[in-house]
């Protein structure tokens, strides 16, 4: 089985020492990173903004992927962009006209995300998983780090993968919530390839560079 690539969330990391943190996933082998944009109204809480984002491109030269967990995205999209956003992922509840949310993102010249919650069924993906370079299943209900990740989810893992593999797309299978070195085995089991995790990077007892190393490469590395 391929080598998940990681995609650390700083929604977990130290925000008083957020450019250290930043340096010390890029050392231990992250892939991209997982900016969580919160606004209290899609999900209950609030994180952070462009500037955030902005600051972080300024210390890194790694993919900022931006997980855009806010009530009607399109008025935001061109923001991000310009604070150095690579991809942007949508949410498919979020986004009324989805089709076209993600013109505007392809449009921007970035990589086309689409996010669907626990109780969103894959079906929604259907009519537009061809125009995505990602698709994340979110394996918690949006909001907060350091949720239980929800093993019914672990099905719609599974089929997402079989229809991208049926279309022959070259789409991401992402999953978001809970992962830790024992459940990021099962969802790369059912088909994914991208693993955000917050908590047990940032919060892990191993250390960062540990942490990174364990959910890559899980097998080898129990704890
Ligand atoms: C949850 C966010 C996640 C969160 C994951 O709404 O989308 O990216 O940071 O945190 P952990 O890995 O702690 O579950
Ligand atoms: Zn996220």
């Amino acid at each position: 089985m391929q080598e998940p690539k990681i995609a650390p969330s700083l929604l977990a990391a130290d925000f008083a020492r957020l450019g250290e943190q930043v340096l010390e996933v890029a050392k231990a082998g992250a892939d991209r990173l997982h900016m969580d944009i919160m606004d209290g109204m899609f999900v209950p809480n609030i994180s952070f903004g462009p500037l955030v984002l902005q600051s972080v491109s300024k210390v890194t030269t790694l993919p900022l992927e931006t997980h855009l967990m806010i009530h009607e995205p399109d008025r935001y999209l061109e923001d991000f962009a310009k604070a150095g956003a690579s991809s942007l992922i949508v949410h498919a509840e979020g986004a009324i006209h989805l089709h076209r949310t993600l013109e505007r993102i392809r449009s921007l010249g970035l990589k086309v995300g689409v996010a669907i919650n626990p109780a969103t069924p894959v079906s929604v993906l259907e009519p537009i998983i061809d125009m995505t370079d990602l698709v994340l299943i979110m394996t918690v209900n949006p909001g907060f780090g350091g949720q239980k990740f929800l093993e019914r989810t672990i099905s719609k893992i599974a089929d997402v993968r079989k229809r991208i593999d049926q279309l022959g797309l070259n789409t991401e299978l992402e999953v978001d919530g809970g992962i830790d070195p024992k459940t990021a085995p099962h969802a790369v089991a059912a088909g994914a390839n991208v693993l955000v995790a917050g908590s047990a990077v940032f919060g892990s007892p191993h250390g960062i560079f540990r942490a990174v190393e364990m959910l890559k490469r899980p097998v080898g590395g129990s704890q």
